[in-house]
């Protein structure tokens, strides 16, 4: 034991140097751009980790993180650093777009080219909120239209994450936001406890999506085109040139016309692409 370290989680110190190294492999490995403003969040959530693998200091800690970027207590600290924060349906304005706008026009074009399949992204897809409502919009989009190859990638760096996105099971008070006819026709309600309901979404949402792993940073295995991808939320903790590269890996994954949506609080002001505007936070390639 050394002397950073007396019992107490809260004991665990880091260094300048200790943060600054933690923040180099971070943005290597995920483009996670940390600050110094995040400096006592990023400490005390590996502090987690260092009490459950009973690691002394930052120093040891460092030093087997850095010997094994293929080891759980790497993919752990990335799972720590990253905010997974969401909800069904956030930023409403995107759904609305989808379903007023965006949806009637492509299955319309599609009906008109005899094509039947629909792709979707949802890039940082966090516990599985914002693909089961994009299921849930597209279900809805398509009732009765006939088209029927319709399927949602999922994917996210937090293989913690992805875990309970795939076991689509949402406390009561996750899904209060859903309006009572959606919560009804997608959503199965569990008794959990006496006077506690969880919800499971239904097969036929978990039968639209397939979730995986990706690093964003990483060579993507799989080929366009994609008709929307959102990614939300996400980009935020990149830097400019990252940001940059990625949206134009997006935008060579879409289709003509496919249209790529970012979070509330990311834009592309400042970053050379060849999207066209349709309205804040979304983007088409025309
Ligand atoms: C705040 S959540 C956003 C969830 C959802 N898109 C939304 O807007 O509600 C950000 C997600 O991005 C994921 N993420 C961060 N860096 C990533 C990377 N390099 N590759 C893939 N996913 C990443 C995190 O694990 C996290 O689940």
């Amino acid at each position: 034991m050394t002397a950073t370290k007396t019992g107490c989680l809260d004991s665990f110190t880091i260094t300048q140097k200790q943060y600054q190294q933690i923040c180099q492999v971070v943005y290597d490995h995920c483009g996670i751009n940390l600050h110094e403003g995040k400096k006592e969040l990023v400490r005390a959530r590996l502090a987690k980790l260092l009490r459950k693998y009973k690691i002394d200091n930052f120093d040891d800690y460092l030093r087997m993180v850095m010997q094994d970027p293929g080891s759980d207590l790497f993919s752990e600290m990335i799972d720590q650093i990253s905010t997974n924060l969401t909800s069904f349906f956030r930023e409403p304005k995107h759904f609305e777009f989808l379903q007023t706008v965006f949806l009637p026009d492509l299955i319309k074009r599609k009906q008109q080219e005899g094509k039947s399949r629909i792709r979707a992204w949802s890039a940082g897809c966090s516990s599985g909120e914002e693909p089961y409502s994009l299921a849930i919009t597209l279900l809805e989009a398509v009732r009765d239209k006939g088209i029927r190859d319709v399927r949602i990638l999922a994917t996210d760096i937090s293989t913690r994450i992805l875990k309970i996105a795939q076991t689509g099971r949402y406390e009561a008070d996750r899904v209060a936001g859903l309006a009572p006819a959606l919560k009804n026709r997608y959503l199965i309600r569990k008794h959990t406890g006496p006077g506690q309901d969880a919800y499971e979404v239904r097969q036929e949402l978990r039968n639209l999506i397939t979730f995986k792993y990706l690093n964003l940073m990483e060579p993507w295995p799989f080929h366009g085109p994609l008709d929307f991808i959102f990614c939300r939320n996400v980009m935020i903790y990149f830097n400019k040139p990252t940001q940059e590269t990625l949206v134009n890996r997006f935008w060579d994954m879409l289709d003509k016309n496919g249209v790529f949506f970012t979070g509330h609080s990311e834009s592309l002001t400042g970053i050379r692409h060849r999207f066209s505007y349709v309205q804040p936070t979304i983007y088409r390639k025309t």
